[in-house]
């Protein structure tokens, strides 16, 4: 099957623009070889290449181009399948967009495809075309430094374990971080089962019906587990099923007992319901929200962009924080779409005052990409795993000297 890729990168700075026509003709040959066609646009600093021809000879062509050290942060734009090449005339061509009339470029560059794509505008690799040679999405291209720019320099806040006041279950512990301002902005109590199993294996130990009851007797012992670290004015996330709120009565008064028994505050409580888990009985679900809101905890969307709700779920209830699922978080600085998704959730949260969290992060380009993107809230192995009944330390990012 015909497969077409376009990807953006940043030109090394140590790479002469005159060793290009070198590399493209060897490129050339390559691709012809493997039957891939294409176009290589080349801004000053920015290259943009689209590679098409069958579906194996273009990834392994293109594994190789994201290794090239010539460039960095090769961001994949888009991954197709296409009935006819659009650039079908050469294995690989140069295109200089300097050396041609800017009003005529996005022309030229188009002339130069093969017949039954010269005029189609709206086909979306050549819309691609045109928000490149117009630099229309510039203010999106974070360049990230590379990884090994910063270390990462743990510091002496771990708390021992301590020991569980029940034999039902225990927690781990895992910060929430600013990582810029160096600040632990909250810690996430993460079910376990007393040996320090999955929260899948302690609800696997229970009877369907007793589900949603242990699920609210559990966060006891999360706020128990919690005063025993002495977490202070720390504030706490739990996480809670949706319908335990629904089924169990009186389940936020016996919360807001809890929380006070164990000498904590309701404001401090951050309560996170899974997206995907909210759905399906919206409306009882918004008349829980509200009791919780009105004793004073603070709601967050765990998984945000895993199920099918995403972005219409702010406009059904409001939130104070939510958490981007690591499925969007995952290499994100080389993935258009992922980008994409992740910005215009930033927007919409700032437009509602809404604090994003980025969950998941376990690589330096990942965390630069979204700092740089404008989230500052992080929870992820890069910075801390989760402690099993204490509290990591944090590992802090530090500039290398010399970047
Ligand atoms: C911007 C850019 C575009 C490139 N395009 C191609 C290409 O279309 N085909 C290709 O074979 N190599 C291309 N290369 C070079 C590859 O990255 C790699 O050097 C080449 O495939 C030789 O790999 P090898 O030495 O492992 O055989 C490109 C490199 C850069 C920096």
């Amino acid at each position: 099957m015909l497969t077409t890729i376009i990807y953006r990168s940043h030109i090394c700075d140590n790479v002469p623009v005159k060793t290009l026509e070198e590399m493209v003709d060897a490129a050339n040959n390559k691709n012809g070889y493997a039957d891939v066609t294409g176009i290589l646009l080349f801004n000053g600093t920015h290259f943009f290449q689209l590679l098409e021809g069958p579906e194996e000879s273009v990834l392994t062509i293109y594994r190789h181009i994201c290794e090239d050290v010539r460039h960095y942060n090769v961001v994949e734009l888009l991954r197709d399948y296409a009935p006819a090449r659009r650039f079908g005339k050469a294995g690989m061509e140069l295109f200089d967009l300097r050396e041609h009339d800017s009003n005529q470029v996005l022309q030229t560059v188009l002339d130069k495809g093969t017949s039954k794509y010269q005029l189609t505008y709206d086909d979306r690799a050549l819309q691609f075309f045109r928000t490149f040679v117009e630099a229309r999405e510039k203010e999106n291209y974070f360049e990230i430094p590379e990884a090994d720019s910063w270390d990462f320099v743990a510091d002496d806040s771990a708390v021992a374990p301590v020991t569980t006041p029940s034999g039902h279950c225990s927690f781990a512990f895992q910060p929430i971080i600013d990582p810029l301002a160096q600040e632990v902005v909250s810690l996430e109590a993460l079910l376990r089962t007393p040996d320090g199993d999955s929260p899948q294996a302690w609800f696997a130990g229970l009877a369907a019906e007793d589900v949603y009851d242990a699920d609210l007797k559990s966060k006891s012992v999360a706020f128990a587990m919690a005063a025993a670290l002495d977490l202070g004015k720390q504030s706490l996330s739990v996480n809670l099923l949706p319908m335990t709120l629904v089924k169990i009565p009186g389940a936020v008064a016996f919360l807001v007992e809890e929380i006070h028994k164990n000498g904590l505050v309701p404001d401090q409580i951050i309560v996170e319901f899974t997206e995907q888990e909210i759905i399906s009985r919206l409306e009882e679900f918004t008349g829980a929200i509200r009791q919780l809101k009105a004793a004073g905890i603070r709601v967050a969307i765990d998984h945000f962009g895993a199920g099918f709700a995403g972005l219409s779920l702010l406009a059904r209830f409001q939130p104070e924080r939510i958490k981007i699922n690591r499925e969007l978080i995952e290499d994100v600085h080389k993935s258009g779409p992922r980008q994409a998704i992740i910005l215009g959730i930033i927007k919409s949260c700032t437009s509602l005052e809404i604090s994003v969290c980025a969950v998941g992060v376990e690589k330096p380009e990942e965390w630069m990409w979204l700092e740089s993107a404008g989230i500052s809230l992080f929870q992820g192995h890069l910075f801390a795993r989760p402690a099993f009944a204490g509290i990591p330390a944090v590992a802090w990012p530090e500039k290398r000297s010399g970047f």
